[in-house]
């Protein structure tokens, strides 16, 4: 399971990338708002980084939806454009699909929903598991439900376990079977997180300590000659 960053936050995503363990990224507008910047400005930002850029149309009707979605994909190579899972969102995203953009349907919430997206040809869907479970609703029985259709049908796209709110999402996300989940940054720092490494980390290095404190001190006759 490829893990990706979702903020649209420029710092966090340069961190996560240098530690070398995210493969992308993804926005919304709520993201880019919260992010403070103009979304193409941010979005060509951060594609310049990491592959796999999420960003999202904010139109409502299917053919200004096509428009805008071009316009996106045109941003750079490494975007895939997002549509929302509406009947509009996935008209627009049948014909971005045709035209060879990836497309990320968004605001998945069933497996019914995850057919439908399948159905025109997306790269990716996002079941929103957080916000079932806001509802009291069990996310990740859904996310693993769609895995589990999806296996069952041959269907190639992928499932991206998004609305991901603490560790255990991402270990039951991974166990489920999906293809990518995203996380905020802070669930992402988590991730690292043992008291044994801790523990085990102090040690080896209070133990290299004492080593290099045994060791003699070096004495006058084995001191190198200095030049005078
Ligand atoms: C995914 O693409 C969405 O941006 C995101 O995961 C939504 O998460 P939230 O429910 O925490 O807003």
């Amino acid at each position: 399971m490829k893990l990706f960053l979702d903020t649209a936050i420029y710092e966090e995503i340069a961190e996560a990338v240098n530690w070398g363990v995210i493969d992308g990224v993804t926005t919304n507008p709520t993201l880019i708002a919260k992010a403070g910047h103009d979304h193409e400005e941010q979005v060509k930002r951060i594609s310049q980084i990491i592959g796999n850029v999420s960003a999202e149309v904010v139109s409502e009707k299917k053919d200004d939806m096509v428009v805008e979605g071009r316009r996106i994909a045109a941003w750079h190579k490494n975007v895939i454009v997002k549509v929302p899972l509406t009947p509009e969102g996935l008209a627009a995203g049948k014909v971005l699909a045709g035209e060879g953009i990836r497309i990320n349907v968004t605001l998945c919430f069933s497996v019914n929903q995850a057919l439908l997206a399948a159905a025109i040809g997306a790269y990716i869907v996002s079941p929103f598991a957080g916000r079932l479970d806001d509802i009291n609703e069990d996310g990740m029985r859904v996310v693993a439900d769609i895995v589990a259709a999806y296996r069952q049908q041959e269907i190639k796209t992928k499932v991206l376990a998004a609305s991901i709110r603490n560790p255990m999402h991402v270990t039951q996300a991974a166990l489920a079977g999906a293809d990518i989940a995203t996380m905020p940054f802070g669930v992402l720092k988590m991730l690292f997180l043992h008291p044994l490494t801790e523990a085990g980390q102090k040690k080896f290095l209070e133990d290299y300590r004492k080593t290099q404190e045994a060791k003699p001190m070096p004495t006058a006759r084995q001191e190198p000659a200095t030049k005078r």
